[in-house]
């Protein structure tokens, strides 16, 4: 059996989280990663037979059975994974209609999977609908998003439109825009439900003055999404209160769909 910390799934998720952590995204114990896992590349480095403990998720996702995920801890700090992987890290097995979680590695200090477990779970089965490639969803709390949700319309054309004006490559990075939750309850069944139904339609999804959800085929693609949005908010914050001369008008966002050969969401554009 190889040594699972030389895995390509877990380096590349220790460089994804502190990485994520140097950006600020991640405060405390803020955001949480999950990634699905091929049972092959699982089996090079652990006995997938041994389960270490089995734990309720509270929801069912029969669609999940028997999937593998490498996810962040509930409580866990992103600046601490790169130097204790196996205590803020996990990788788990869904099974019994994905109401159980076998535990198979990790959460060494007797933890568990991010309480943000259903949203995660939920918008794998979302996305995986429309993307059979999808591997990641990733939660973070990138502080001009964040600011955005204060000051914005949270309508979802609108909150989208404004961001692919603010840089030009936006539209092309996510041209199914953003979706947007207003505030709810975090950690609960109804918000992973919630934010499943809007992955349906887009990767990215606000949860208004909490945070970010992202998805993609890998941890590198989600994680540029979620830059792309924050560098966009970013630049909206400092533009907002200044009399803006310039825009990227519809006209040239057409050409650049043309360019890259992307489709904007459907009556995003004039
Ligand atoms: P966890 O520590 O349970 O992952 O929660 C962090 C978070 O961002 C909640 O939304
Ligand atoms: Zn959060």
């Amino acid at each position: 059996m190889k040594d699972i910390l030389t895995a390509p799934f877990m380096v590349e998720m220790i460089r994804t989280a502190t990485n994520m952590y140097a950006h600020g995204w991640d405060e405390r114990n803020g955001g949480n990663i999950s990634l699905l896992l091929d049972e092959a590349d699982v089996r090079e480095y652990l006995d997938t037979d041994n389960v270490l403990r089995t734990v309720p998720t509270g929801f069912e996702a029969p669609e999940l059975e028997g999937k593998y995920f490498l996810v962040t801890g509930t409580g866990k700090y992103f600046k601490n994974v790169q130097y204790a992987p196996d205590v803020n890290l996990g990788i788990v097995r869904l099974t019994d209609g994905g109401k159980k979680a076998e535990l198979l590695w990790g959460y060494t200090d007797g933890g568990r999977f991010t309480s943000e477990f259903p949203a995660h779970m939920m918008s794998h089965v979302a996305r995986l609908r429309v993307d059979p490639e999808n591997r990641v969803v990733m939660h973070c709390h990138p502080a001009n998003l964040l600011a955005m949700t204060y000051v914005h319309d949270l309508d979802e054309r609108a909150f989208t439109r404004t961001l692919w004006q603010m840089c030009t490559e936006c539209i092309v990075v996510f041209p199914d825009g953003v979706n947007v939750l207003p505030w709810m309850l975090c950690g609960t069944n109804e918000i992973g439900i919630a934010t499943a139904q809007k992955m349906a339609t887009a990767r990215l999804v606000v949860w208004a003055q909490h945070g970010i959800y992202g998805a993609g085929k890998d941890l590198d693609e989600t994680f540029g999404l979620i830059e792309t949005a924050e560098k966009a908010a970013e630049i909206y914050l400092k533009i907002a209160h200044l009399p803006l001369v310039n825009t990227i008008t519809d006209e040239q966002m057409h050409l650049l769909e043309a360019r890259f050969g992307v489709k904007a969401r459907e009556g995003y554009l004039q």
